[in-house]
């Protein structure tokens, strides 16, 4: 059964005593039991993804724990001149194991390309770390009608050099995270259903390319303004296999109410 993943993407925010801060509220909510189960019958995995300044600090708070942290980018090669970039095995030394890549904000603010979405997603993996590739219209690509054939030019970029089958059910992990564009820090969520249809889409993509086992082992996450008031009712929706949380992440106590 596959992964019910809460993931927190806390962007450019917190620096490393703030990142303590909360892992130890975050904790100390979550207290000794397991996580237990998601709505989709599997097993509860947390994953926050801090800044990379952030990084050493979170893998020494939660480590032995149940949290796992994780780079919001890595570069897709794992060293040399490149001025400002930083190396996924570098990230696995210090203690991430999850990488984000291609969240929208990569792909519009620093025009990020699937081609470099799909190295990127190669080098993660080749380094140990589990990789979330993130796809999603905008809302002009959901008015023009184009919101699938959007989501599936990514995914089908993003996952190209991908061995799934191994990556499916093993660790390092891949994890696909579906995020209109438009409900991004907007306060506009796509409705559960809106949500699903596209879910499932990307499930039956999955399917044709890799079968149906190796389709039904990756997690697939919904984020968009994603908060508890209306949590419940998308994770309820089949193929919605846990959230990407922005904003609600920022507060212990928010994202932990997402659990
Ligand atoms: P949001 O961000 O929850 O603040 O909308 C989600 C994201 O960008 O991953």
């Amino acid at each position: 059964m596959r992964k019910f993943i809460l993931a927190a993407n806390w962007k450019m925010h917190k620096n490393p005593r703030e990142a303590a801060q909360f892992f130890d509220e975050f904790q100390s909510a979550l207290g000794s039991g397991g996580l237990g189960k998601g709505a989709n019958g599997g097993e509860k995995q947390v994953v926050v993804f801090v800044p990379a300044f952030d990084l050493m600090t979170a893998a020494e708070c939660t480590r032995g724990s149940k949290i796992a942290v994780g780079a919001q980018n890595v570069h897709f090669e794992v060293k040399g001149a490149f001025t400002g970039e930083n190396s996924p095995i570098v990230a696995r030394e210090i203690g991430a194991s999850w990488a984000l890549v291609g969240h929208s904000e990569r792909r519009s603010l620093f025009h990020e390309t699937d081609e470099e979405t799909a190295k990127k997603m190669k080098a993660a993996s080749a380094a140990g770390l589990s990789a979330m590739l993130c796809v999603g219209e905008t809302l002009a690509e959901r008015e023009a009608g184009k919101t699938m054939a959007i989501v599936e030019r990514q995914l089908t970029a993003g996952l190209a050099a991908l061995d799934m089958k191994a990556l499916a059910t093993g660790t390092p992990t891949v994890a696909i995270a579906y995020e209109p564009v438009w409900a991004i820090g907007t306060g506009k969520v796509a409705t559960p259903e809106q949500a699903s249809e596209v879910h499932q889409f990307i499930r039956s993509r999955l399917t044709k390319s890799y079968g149906n086992e190796t389709a039904g082992a990756i997690s697939i996450l919904y984020g968009g303004s994603v908060k508890p008031d209306n949590a419940k009712a998308i994770g309820a929706q089949k193929d919605i296999d846990g959230f990407l949380v922005g904003g609600a992440s920022l507060e212990a106590s928010s994202f932990r109410a997402l659990l």
